[in-house]
């Protein structure tokens, strides 16, 4: 009988498509996938680090699930073996095995590779196994299309780790230096989800944006030595996959403001088949505090790409990240985020409450602003996106727009449920169309985060 593996993923997509590519080299080693813990072997979390409440979890859960496991199994079968990857795992490695004793496996998001083998290890009777190591070689895990969660839309990593450094951010010591996974090799995996019929790819990468910068250091070449396998810009990437990969849809993220640049925009309007949405974190709207992020631009350059962004022939959603309470924001720096969230009209914002973490400078900085200023500005800069969402969802109302199908809402089993061009989710009912085709829809009604509408007819 074959072993079974149930794991928890936190996290970004990032840690989303980690997991995929631990499923598939666990199941060439004889492993399936169980959605029951009980009926598990080995139980693996796949852990995020980047604010303490996400990483505090694994430890609650990994107890949570040790109790369940112990009613559930009764004194006669031994607990699974647990497991904790991700960047966590990388973060606080071997003190884990000491916080939790039932963990017996440990490894970053760099030794994905090495899990039958770890696994083997404890199995055949080491007490643990360990696995940590950050490496500066580009060495990328390559996934087969068959081995996803998902049939229609799938993630493609372009580039690992970042090198930006920001004094918030544990990224770097968690994802390590950034490597550039080699232009032939995405457009190859590309291609193959093309022909097992993916409709949409979203590019991975802590900062997309820098795509081929930081890798063997060979210098920029133009768009035809990419099949020598030299160095292209990100926006000669997308320009490749758009000619070449034969996906309708390419979406990608993350954006960072000072790698981001005109040709990027060019391209996006060059080719139909790349997306309508960018994902633009600007983290705050204060010079003072974008300094003490290291965050490497001031406000007034991130406008100049927001309205790079917006001079675009294609209507380009933007979507954006910002922390409040950085140690020493002020009511006026805190004003000036509100003003750059008034003027950009983002689509969609992720707001953070800040939360110091291990290894970055930040976490030396007193973390000055109290719980309650961080509630409090959490909720004016809540309610103010709260309108302008409203303001830039209702654009769409009697406007038809593409929906890739991806699923039976959860809400009802009459509607399906999928993600516009530009991000957005929308609800339609079900007839005239089936999973994986891209529909036009015309929008009836617009919810604070989604769009409700009537099919129209089938693109593809
Ligand atoms: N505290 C709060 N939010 C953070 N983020 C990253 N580090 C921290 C931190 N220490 C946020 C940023 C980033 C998003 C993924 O998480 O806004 O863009
Ligand atoms: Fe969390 Fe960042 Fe790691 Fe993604 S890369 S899982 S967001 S810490």
């Amino acid at each position: 009988m074959k072993k079974k593996l149930y794991i928890e993923t936190y996290g970004c997509q990032m840690n989303v498509h980690d997991t995929e590519k631990a499923v598939s080299v666990l199941s060439n080693a004889g492993y399936e996938s169980t959605d029951y813990p009980l009926d598990a072997d080995l139980i693996l979390l796949n852990t995020c680090m980047v604010r303490e409440k996400a990483a505090r979890k694994v430890y609650t859960r990994v107890s949570q699930l040790k109790s369940e496991l112990r009613t559930g199994l009764g004194a006669s079968r031994a607990l699974p073996l647990f497991g904790v990857m991700g960047c966590v795992a990388q973060a606080e490695a071997g003190r884990i095995f000491d916080r939790c004793r039932e963990v017996r496996l440990v490894l970053g998001p760099q030794s994905i590779a090495r899990l039958p083998e770890l696994v083997a290890q404890v199995e055949e009777g080491f007490p643990r196994a360990m696995d940590v190591r950050l490496s500066k070689e580009a060495d990328f895990l390559e996934l087969e299309a068959d081995r996803r969660n998902g049939k229609f839309v799938a993630y493609i990593t372009i580039t690992e780790g970042c090198n930006k450094f920001c004094s918030y951010c544990v990224v770097p010591f968690t994802r390590g230096r950034e490597r550039s996974r080699p232009a032939e090799r995405i457009l190859a995996e590309a291609q193959s989800l093309a022909k097992f019929g993916y409709k949409e790819v979203q590019l991975l990468g802590q900062n997309v944006n820098s795509y081929g910068l930081s890798g063997s250091g060979a210098g920029l070449l133009p768009l035809q030595r990419v099949r020598q396998g030299g160095e292209i810009t990100f926006a000669a990437l997308l320009t490749l996959l758009a000619r070449e990969s034969g996906i309708p849809r390419i979406k990608y993220t993350t954006s960072f403001p000072r790698d981001f640049t005109q040709e990027i925009v060019e391209a996006m309007d060059a080719h139909d088949n790349l997306c309508e949405w960018i994902h633009l974190p600007p983290q705050s709207g204060s010079d003072r505090v974008l300094r003490a992020m290291r965050r490497g631009y001031t406000r007034s350059d991130y406008l100049e790409k927001i309205s790079l962004i917006k001079r675009a022939a294609k209507d380009i959603s933007i979507t954006g990240d910002v922390i409040i309470g950085f140690p020493g924001e002020s009511e006026e720096d805190f004003r000036e985020t509100l003003r750059l969230v008034a003027e950009v009209e983002f689509d969609g914002l992720y707001i953070f409450k800040y939360s110091p973490r291990p290894h970055t400078p930040a976490a030396a900085y007193s973390d000055s602003v109290s719980d309650e200023i961080k509630a409090e500005r959490f909720e004016r800069l809540q309610q103010l996106q709260d309108s302008i969402q409203q303001k830039r969802y209702s654009r769409y109302l009697e406007r038809e727009v593409e929906v890739l199908v991806e699923r039976t809402s959860a809400r009802s089993t009459l509607d399906f449920t999928g993600h516009t061009r530009c991000n957005k989710i929308v609800n339609f009912r079900k007839g005239g169309c089936a999973l994986g085709d891209i529909a036009k829809v015309k929008v009836q009604e617009c919810r604070p985060h989604s769009l409700y509408g009537e099919f129209v007819s089938k693109v593809i």
